[in-house]
């Protein structure tokens, strides 16, 4: 029986409840395909900095370096808005993903059928959407020195090595290689020079892939025809900040938030989590939608573990649950057959799990 340790961070928010259910799938996964799975926990974000005064205490980079894959909920709260930026939950995870060297952001965005009418656009504009955002994950912005905040004044900057571009794209391109074959980057060279090293260094990458297509757009204008025809995107290559943003805007073609995983690699061990936060406002009433860490848990299989037939399963298991009507409370709206929580919905999908 092949066996994996999973460094488990439940971390703040839902981020507890979201994570117990995909644990309930992986050990369904584990039964139906034979396979092992050990779980250790591990803390980061605010529920860290309560019990250590550390939102990334060493002993989780530990665990999770020794781990086979990272399977992550969320973190962050209001409770913990207050604090100095060292102490804050984000800073613990933006840390996290340092220390792992996780660069590489994949943010795959599905529609599934049965819930084309959950989102905010029209049918015809989403059904069939299937494009993947390839974000950056350990530099730009987030992590450009020099950064400052002062009385009067702040700062922040922009920075990308000509090598960190070249190692996302490499990746954005495999991705496209084994898709339809397209790359979109996405970046603002009309205004940054940052942007215009990127733009030309996807270029010479693109010379290495002569069979993917390469195009470029400005960040404004990825927005909005990301709204207005989703389905022009296979490959989305973009950095940091924009990834974040456009990531979130994409969801809400899937219809929910709650729905999009994502995983990050590229360093010594694979993170999955959910796109989407915290949510404090909702943790603990059991309403939370599983599905986007339980289908991250299908990423971790495929890309941490090459368990593929085992990660189809948990996809397919998601899909039947939806196409037989089980929603949780955000999707509630349309084509719901019942209504469920938070560990209704892990049950029913951990059920569904089939060779
Ligand atoms: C995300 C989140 C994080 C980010 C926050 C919590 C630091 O929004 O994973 O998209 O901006 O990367
Ligand atoms: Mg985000």
């Amino acid at each position: 029986m092949k066996s994996y340790n999973i460094a488990v961070i439940k971390g703040d928010g839902i981020g507890p409840e979201i994570v117990d259910e995909a644990i309930k799938v992986l050990d369904r996964v584990g039964e139906v395909f034979d396979i092992d799975f050990s779980y250790k926990e591990y803390l980061m974000g605010g529920c860290a900095y309560d019990e250590t005064g550390d939102p990334l205490p060493n002993e989780t980079v530990e665990g999770a370096l020794n781990s086979d894959a990272v399977l992550f909920g969320s973190i962050g709260g209001y409770k913990w808005d207050h604090l100095h930026r060292d102490l804050k939950p984000e800073t613990g995870l933006l840390r996290f993903r340092t220390a792992l060297g996780v660069f590489a952001n994949l943010r795959p965005v599905k529609v599934y059928h049965e819930l084309t009418g959950a989102s905010h656009l029209k049918e015809e504009i989403v059904d069939g959407v299937d494009l993947m955002v390839v974000r950056e994950l350990t530099g730009g912005i987030y992590f450009g020195k020099p950064r400052e905040k002062r009385e009067d004044m702040a700062y922040n900057t922009m920075v990308y090595t000509k090598e960190e571009i070249r190692r996302i794209a490499k990746i954005a391109f495999e991705i496209a290689q084994k898709r339809r074959k397209k790359v979109c980057s996405v970046d603002k060279a009309n205004v940054l020079e940052v942007s215009q090293l990127w733009r030309e260094t996807a270029e010479e990458v693109a010379k290495e892939y002569p069979e993917v297509e390469l195009t470029h757009m400005y960040v404004d204008n990825a927005s909005m025809q990301l709204i207005l025809d989703p389905k022009q995107f296979d490959v989305i290559l973009t950095g940091n900040i924009f990834g974040d943003i456009l990531s979130d805007e994409a969801s809400m073609i899937s219809g929910s938030i709650g729905l999009l995983p994502s995983a990050s690699i590229g360093g010594k061990i694979g993170v999955y989590e959910p796109i989407h936060g915290s949510a404090p406002d909702i943790a603990g009433q059991g309403i939370a939608n599983p599905i986007a860490t339980i289908s991250s848990a299908a990423m971790l299989l495929k890309y941490s573990l090459n368990e593929l037939d085992a990660s189809l399963a948990i996809d397919r298991a998601i899909a039947k649950t939806l196409h037989d009507g089980y929603r949780t409370a955000d999707m509630a709206k349309y084509g719901a057959k019942k209504v469920c929580s938070t560990s209704e919905m892990g049950d029913i999908i951990a059920k569904n799990i089939e060779k």
